[in-house]
């Protein structure tokens, strides 16, 4: 299959295109910038109003303003004009092709829940309100369902933190082997994680398994407590995790990006799991030692055990 790929340059988008060709398929990369060579894609086309679509088997939407950074106002109209425009540009370039994608995997967050302490979100559940990134994963998503008009098959991945060489685990790393890490705030609030590969592998998956449609929660089988990921995350690294980081710290500092490390999220991926989708790394014991090998041992599997 030929899969076009937004954001092919970023961090998810390079795990994606190596899958992909390991798979037999096709990557056409599209870009904001189109003489931008990406590695293993066929050709890179341009990703703006006006884009082109037509012929290709599957579309994989991934571009957006990154989130890390400080939250200005401008920052937020970024990261939510990029996301629900860029959308409302692939939808157009479907409706407008003779021979359109016959799908669309968008992007999404599992921001979308919001906070919500002890329950289970699977896809059945309502989403979060008030929250900044709530309000852009709901506008994104409804921006990629209008593809669905044109007969095109639509799954938006709602990505839990997704653990790689960058990223969230990259940022957290130089502070954990200085013996600095530790948990935020109490430390009881859910984790929903998933690693690259699987991450990259739901994305393919999402576009060749007819059955799934809509919401799709992209997180392992497996989230854990903050304080949990924090212990495993130290003793992998033979570091102590003794500090925390008082929630009010985080607020007054970070008012409105606090959500990211003390919202509380167990995402369970249910379509996922139901359809047959096998995780390689379910367990963040797994996870997190083939992430940080080959500088660590694994950690004994009986010390693992709260990770259900
Ligand atoms: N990584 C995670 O933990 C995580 C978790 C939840 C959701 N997500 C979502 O998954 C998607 C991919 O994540 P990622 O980590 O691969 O992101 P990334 O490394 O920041 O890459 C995003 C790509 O989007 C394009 N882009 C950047 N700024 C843009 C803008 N202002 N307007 C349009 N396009 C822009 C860039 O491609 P060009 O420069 O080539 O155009 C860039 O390569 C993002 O939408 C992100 O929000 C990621």
């Amino acid at each position: 299959m030929e899969i076009g790929l937004t954001g092919a340059s970023g961090f998810l988008g390079r795990h994606i295109i190596d899958q992909a060709i390991a798979g037999g398929d096709k990557v056409v990369a599209f870009s904001r910038n189109p003489r931008r060579q990406i590695r293993g894609c066929v050709r890179t086309q341009s990703f703006g109003p006006g884009l082109h679509l037509n012929g290709l088997g599957a579309v994989v939407h991934l571009a957006g303003e990154s989130i890390f950074g400080v939250w200005t106002n401008a920052k937020k109209e970024h990261i939510f004009r990029s996301r629900v425009e860029g959308t409302r540009w692939i939808v157009k370039a479907i409706q407008g092709a003779p021979d359109p994608p016959k799908v669309l995997v968008c992007a999404s967050a599992i921001g979308i829940y919001g906070d919500r302490g002890e329950e289970e979100l699977t896809e059945r559940r309502t989403t979060g309100a008030g929250e900044f990134l709530a309000e852009v994963s709901e506008a994104w998503e409804a921006a990629a369902k209008e593809a669905t008009a044109a007969g095109t098959r639509v799954v938006s991945v709602r990505i839990a933190l997704v653990l790689g060489s960058k990223g969230a685990l990259a940022a957290m790393q130089p502070i954990f082997r200085l013996g600095l890490g530790g948990r935020f705030g109490k430390g009881d609030q859910w984790m929903s994680w998933v690693h690259v590969r699987d991450i990259a592998n739901i994305f393919l998956y999402a576009a060749k398994t007819e059955s799934l449609s809509g919401p799709v929660n992209g997180a392992s089988p497996n989230p854990v407590r903050n304080s949990e990921f924090t212990r495993v995350l130290g003793t992998l690294l033979n570091k102590p995790t003794f500090f925390t980081v008082p929630s009010f710290l985080v607020s007054t500092f970070l008012p409105e990006q606090s959500s990211l490390v003390l919202d509380s999220q167990k995402v369970i991926p249910e379509k996922l799991l139901t359809s047959g989708f096998q995780f390689q790394f379910p367990s963040l014991n797994e996870a997190l030692h083939d992430l940080l090998k080959p500088k660590v041992r694994p950690e004994p599997s009986s010390a693992a055990p709260s990770e259900t």
